[in-house]
C-alpha cells in the first residue's frame, strides 16, 4: 500500500514526527516562520494529510489545491483559522488537540490576573529603567484578591479550569456561557449570568470563549463601558474577541484598571495604542506553551493525523459527520 503523504507547517516535538514518518511520507515547513501562502499551496498539493501548526488560512482554496486530502489536523484546540464546512463539504475530517492544553492556558490566565492586579511587569520595567527610588507607603500599590468576583467569559474546559482555581485566591466566581452548567456550577460554586450582569459584577474579566462570528468583538467600548474602573480584563481566547482600540481607549482613560492579553487581532502585529498602556500585562500568545503540553500537543495531533490519513476516524474528530471521499481523488 502507498504510504500516505503528510505536510506538517512547523515542525514539532520530536518524538512525534519520528511517530508520523514511520507509517507517511512527511514534509516540514520551516521553523523560524510560518510558509508563504504560495508555498503552503504547493507543499500541500500531493498530501492526504495536513498537520497545521500556528495559524495559516486553511480555506476552501487551500483545500482544493489537495485534490487528495482527507485529513486535517490541527496543533491546538481554536480552529478560527480553519474553515470546518467547507472541510466537511469536501469529505476532509478536522481534528483539534482538545484536553492537551487546558491545565497549562489556565495557569498562564493565572499568571496574567496576578501580574497585572500586582503590576508585576510594569514594576520590572521600573526597575530595570534605575527609576526605582526605594520604599513608600502608597508605592507602586495594586489590587488584592480575595473576597474579590471573578468573571468567566465561556465555560468550556478553559474556563472551568480557571475558575476551579479561584477558590485558592480566596474568589467567588460567576459565569456566562450559551447554556447553564449545573455539574460546573455544583463544583465550583460558579454563579450564571448574562454577559452585561457578569461585567457590571466583576473584578476580574477572564475571557475564555472561542471565536466564532457571535463572538467576534463580543466585548466592544459598550460592553467595556459595563466594568467597574477598578476591574481588569484578562484575554486568553483569541484577539479579536475584543476590540483591541475600544479596549486601548478604556486602560489609557482609566475606565478600567488593568488588562492581561495573551492574543491579538492582528498577531503578531500589536495595537499601537495597546503598547503605551502602562496598566496592560502583554504577553506573545504562549497559553499552550510549556515542554509538557506542547509534547502531548505534538503526539495527540500526530495520531489525529495519522487516524484520519489511514482511513480511521480520528479520536478528536470535529466534523464525524463528514461523508469519507466526497468529490476527492
Ligand atoms: C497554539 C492555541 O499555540 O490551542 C490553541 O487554540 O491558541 C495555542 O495552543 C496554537 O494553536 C498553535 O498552533
Amino acid at each position: 500500500m502507498n504510504r500516505p503523504r503528510v505536510h506538517v507547517t512547523r515542525p514539532i516535538a520530536e518524538e512525534a514526527q519520528s511517530r508520523l514518518r514511520a507509517e507517511a511520507e512527511v514534509t516540514t515547513g520551516p521553523s523560524d516562520q510560518e510558509s508563504t501562502r504560495r508555498e503552503l499551496l504547493e507543499l500541500v498539493r500531493p498530501c492526504e494529510g495536513l498537520l497545521v501548526v500556528g495559524h495559516p488560512k486553511v480555506d476552501g482554496e487551500l483545500m482544493d489545491a489537495a485534490p487528495r486530502l482527507r485529513m486535517i489536523a490541527n496543533f491546538g484546540v481554536g480552529v478560527d483559522h480553519i474553515d470546518v464546512a467547507a472541510a466537511t463539504k469536501r469529505g476532509i475530517w478536522v481534528s483539534n488537540t482538545a484536553g492537551s492544553l487546558t491545565e497549562t492556558t489556565a495557569e498562564l490566565a493565572w499568571a496574567l490576573i496576578l501580574a497585572a492586579t500586582r503590576r508585576v511587569t510594569e514594576g520590572d520595567r521600573l526597575v530595570r529603567a534605575g527609576r526605582w527610588k526605594g520604599f513608600g507607603p502608597f508605592f507602586f500599590l495594586g489590587t488584592e484578591l480575595p473576597g474579590k468576583t471573578l468573571g468567566i467569559v465561556g465555560a468550556g474546559r478553559i474556563g472551568q479550569s480557571v475558575a476551579r482555581r479561584a477558590a485558592a485566591f480566596g474568589m467567588r466566581s460567576v459565569y456566562w456561557s450559551r447554556r447553564p452548567k449545573k455539574e460546573f456550577e455544583a463544583s465550583t460554586g460558579a454563579g450564571h449570568r448574562d454577559l452585561d450582569a457578569l461585567l457590571k459584577e466583576s473584578d476580574i474579566v477572564v475571557l475564555t470563549v472561542s471565536l466564532t462570528a457571535e463572538t467576534r468583538h463580543l466585548m466592544g467600548a459598550r460592553q467595556l463601558g459595563l466594568m467597574k474602573p477598578t476591574a481588569f480584563l484578562v484575554n486568553i481566547a483569541r484577539g479579536p474577541v475584543v476590540d483591541e482600540a475600544a479596549l486601548a481607549r478604556a486602560l489609557l482613560d482609566r475606565t478600567i484598571a488593568g488588562a492581561g492579553l495573551d492574543v491579538y487581532e492582528k498577531e503578531p502585529e500589536v495595537h499601537p495604542d495597546l503598547l503605551r498602556c502602562e496598566n496592560a500585562v502583554l504577553v506573545p500568545h504562549i497559553g499552550s506553551a510549556t515542554v509538557e503540553t506542547r509534547r502531548r500537543m505534538s503526539l495527540l495531533a500526530v495520531e489525529n493525523c495519522l487516524a484520519g490519513v489511514q482511513g480511521r476516524m480520528p479520536a478528536l474528530v470535529l466534523n464525524p459527520e463528514t461523508q469519507r471521499g466526497l468529490n476527492r481523488e
